[in-house]
């Protein structure tokens, strides 16, 4: 089934009003086109990058729809990667208090990660995702085939989110990570469709255990308060999301190793794939510790002033652990920085 006829049967089952696409400006020309000459819909373009997911570039959806005559039998049709549906998602959630939306993500982050789940937002200045809103998308469609048009960057950047997953839930597909390096970075299809597949399965899976992240889908966090924080010291400007994700999970497993959850093979084990799917894993010099944990205590995980992260016991296996001592992830903090 191609793109488009799946889109397209999935609009003759609905009786929409109008449909909105918002994609960016690299995405549109590649994909976006072809749509747009194909469904009738209206499209909106915002600028690339993650400062697009702040509240004035919603505001300046909200007002364009509205112009339009956007009325909430409007459908928001994301196609781009998580910046896109993450701000996609929250026009959605807000508009008229709540539109549908479908999400065609174009990038491996978005396939595997943030087009499945329901979590919209947009950043502030002081930090990451801190205004949003739970709105689960109608539809998710998965076209592999956008992801040769990826960049390198880009693409290796999603590859830390599934070995966030192979760490969180799956030895196996840690192991498959570490069998397959080459072929995955070769972006061979038939493993990149047994990759997507699963990571998709995954998150699905957590998600429909615990929408509202009560209790399970907080394992999903794994990595991503020491991530968030990386983001943010550096102004989103150093690293892409998977990148600090990546340095994350290093960060994540020494925070487990003092605390005696795992031993250092562990350690070397992460180290050695990381590298080979050529992921960042140390903190430069620039950003200071400090800097770092006071950002990690205004994530979205600090609950009355304790920090609780998401830590590993074994590959397969994370837990949360409440209350982390600020002196000891400050000394992590120092100890994954480059030489
Ligand atoms: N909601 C969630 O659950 C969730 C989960 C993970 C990540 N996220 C969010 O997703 C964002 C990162 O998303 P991302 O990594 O997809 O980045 P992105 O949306 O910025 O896309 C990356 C870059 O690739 C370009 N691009 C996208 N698809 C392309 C294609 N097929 N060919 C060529 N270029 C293409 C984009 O224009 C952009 O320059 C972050 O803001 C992160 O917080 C959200």
């Amino acid at each position: 089934v191609t793109l488009f006829s799946e889109l397209q049967t999935y609009l003759q089952s609905r009786n929409y009003s109008s449909i909105v696409l918002i994609s960016d400006k690299n995405v549109f020309p590649l994909y976006g086109t072809d749509l747009v000459s194909r469904i009738n819909c209206h499209p909106i373009i915002i600028k690339v990058g993650e400062a697009s997911k702040s509240l004035e570039v919603a505001t300046s959806c909200w007002n364009e729809m509205h112009a339009h005559g956007c009325d909430r039998q409007t459908l928001i049709i994301a196609l781009g990667g998580g910046v896109v549906t993450d701000l996609a998602g929250f026009v959605a959630a807000c508009y008229m208090r709540g539109v549908d939306v479908v999400h065609i993500p174009t990038t491996l982050m978005g396939m595997i990660d943030a087009a499945i789940g329901g979590k919209t937002g947009v950043n502030i200045p002081s930090g990451k995702n801190i205004v949003g809103a739970f709105h689960q998308p109608q539809k998710v469609i998965v076209q592999s085939s956008f992801l040769n048009t990826l960049p390198d960057r880009e693409f290796i950047a999603g590859l830390a989110e599934i070995v966030k997953y192979a760490i969180i839930t799956d030895v196996n597909l840690f192991e498959l990570l570490e069998n397959e390096t080459n072929r995955i970075l070769a972006r061979d299809p038939e493993i990149l469709e047994i990759l997507l597949k699963r990571c998709y399965a995954t998150k699905s899976e957590i998600v429909k255990a615990d929408e509202k992240e009560q209790g399970v889908r907080a394992l999903l966090n794994f990595g991503h308060t020491f991530g968030h924080a990386i983001e943010c010291a550096s102004h989103y400007k150093l690293y892409l999301h998977g990148e600090a994700v990546a340095i994350g999970i290093n960060c994540a497993f020494y925070t487990s190793l003092l605390l005696n959850l795992i031993d250092a093979t562990l350690i070397d084990r992460l180290h050695e794939l990381l590298r080979r799917l050529k992921l960042p894993f140390s903190l430069p010099e620039a950003l200071p510790a400090e800097e770092l944990l006071y950002l990690m205590y205004g994530d979205k995980k600090t609950v009355d002033g304790k920090l609780n992260l998401i830590l590993v016991k074994e590959i397969g296996q994370a837990i949360l652990v409440k209350d982390v001592k600020a002196d000891l992830v400050l000394k992590v903090l120092k100890k994954v920085k480059k030489p």
